[in-house]
């Protein structure tokens, strides 16, 4: 049976892939989850996998630093194919403390990239795919887009090390021959995802009442993609992309900041009428909007080039950001259970901290 691993599946867009590949994509064959469950990670978003997919779906609690325990997993389950999402994923938590970031998107990336190359060797029938970041290209002026081309210029420790990361993935490939690919990807939103980043962070405070962030003068620039459109690509890159190629995906989506708190507000004021949610006491939901201090080193523009992927894997986003952040309001709206298991744990040391700042 062909076997993927799949590091960081219980992750936001790890889970949601997983999900797609079993759900959409129909896969026959086995998918091995390597996670370490950091605060980020999290067993509930899979539950329902977990169960449906009995004998083609196996957990490993485990740390993709841990060479052994790659190599060994990678072994027992004759792994062919790798789909390497695990990371730190949020840039102000590289900015308090860069540490984790260094060892598990550069360390870790390195044991998978060794524990590969070792069980491989001249094997051209396996592939390695690396879940990168459009954040490694810096940051943009008024004009212009990321191309596959544009050199890396990464300002965060996060960037930082998903830019190192990439580069040791292309290394594997031009010195050893592993037949890899990479994604660098704008920003994603949808359902699992854990409400530090902007998104699911503004949906749940808006309904509690509560302020919503926004840093600096919220004109900096994202690109936004839906999770699923996501996944998708990096299943096409998986199985068609070319090897040793790098595919830039993106929403064809550039908003500020601004404008996706204010497009919150408007998809809640239609599922949850703010005259209808006592916890806001009478105002209304644009009222909750803050300005907070900006990020340090805060990137100013983020646009996409996906013209590569679209010419040659004939992949493009399928949702528009009304219909997505739409859905994403409604999958957080049906799942409160989800929402107060994450709140407990985690994220209520996380805000601590953040308001700390
Ligand atoms: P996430 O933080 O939601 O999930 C990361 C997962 O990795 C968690 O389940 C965590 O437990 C696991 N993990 C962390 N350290 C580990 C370790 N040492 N060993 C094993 N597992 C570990 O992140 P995400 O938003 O789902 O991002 C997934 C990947 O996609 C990352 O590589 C990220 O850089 C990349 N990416 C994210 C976005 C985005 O908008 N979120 C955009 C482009 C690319
Ligand atoms: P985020 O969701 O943290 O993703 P990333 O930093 O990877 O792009 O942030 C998206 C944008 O929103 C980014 O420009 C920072 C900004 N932001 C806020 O304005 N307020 C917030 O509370 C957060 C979490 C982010």
């Amino acid at each position: 049976m062909k076997t993927i691993l799949v590091t960081g599946g219980a992750g936001f867009i790890g889970s949601n892939f997983i999900r797609y590949v079993f759900e959409k994509a129909k896969f026959k064959g086995r998918v091995v989850n390597l996670d370490k469950l950091t605060y980020a990670g999290n067993m509930e978003n899979l539950a329902d996998i977990q169960k449906k997919y009995k004998g083609r779906y196996t957990f490993v609690k485990g740390d993709i630093c841990d060479y052994k325990t790659v190599f060994e997993l990678m072994k027992k389950y004759a792994v062919t194919e790798v789909a390497h999402f695990a990371a730190e994923s949020h840039v102000d938590r590289s900015i308090f403390g860069p540490k984790d970031f260094i060892e598990t998107n550069i360390h870790g990336t390195f044991s998978l990239l060794e524990a590969s190359r070792t069980l491989w060797a001249g094997r051209k029938d396996v592939r390695f795919h690396h879940v990168s970041t459009d954040e490694v290209y810096g940051s943009l002026g008024k004009t212009g887009k990321f191309k596959e081309t544009t050199p890396y210029d990464p300002h965060s420790p996060y960037s930082a090390s998903k830019a190192s990361s990439d580069h040791l993935v292309r290394a594997y490939s031009d010195t050893y021959g592993l037949p890899v690919t990479i994604s660098n990807c704008s920003n994603n939103y949808g359902p699992y995802h854990f409400p530090e980043k902007l998104i699911p962070l503004a949906i749940l405070n808006a309904l509690e009442g509560k302020p919503l962030p926004v840093y600096g003068d919220g004109l900096q620039v994202r690109d936004w993609l839906y999770v699923e459109d996501h996944c998708a690509a990096i299943w096409r890159i998986l199985n068609k992309g070319r090897c040793g190629e790098t595919y830039n995906v993106g929403g064809n989506c550039e908003m500020y900041n601004i404008d996706v708190v204010k497009g919150i507000c408007r998809a809640l004021e239609r599922a949850v009428p703010a005259r209808h949610n006592k916890a806001l006491e009478g105002k209304n939901y644009v009222d909750l909007i803050t300005y907070v201090k900006d990020r340090a080193g805060h990137d100013r523009r983020y646009a996409i080039d996906f013209s590569k992927i679209k010419r040659e894997l004939g992949w493009q986003p399928s949702l528009r950001f009304a219909e997505g952040l739409a859905k994403t309001v409604d999958w957080y709206l049906a799942n409160p259970e989800w929402v107060k298991n994450v709140k407990s744990g985690a994220y209520k040391n996380w805000i601590k901290k953040n308001y700390t700042r």
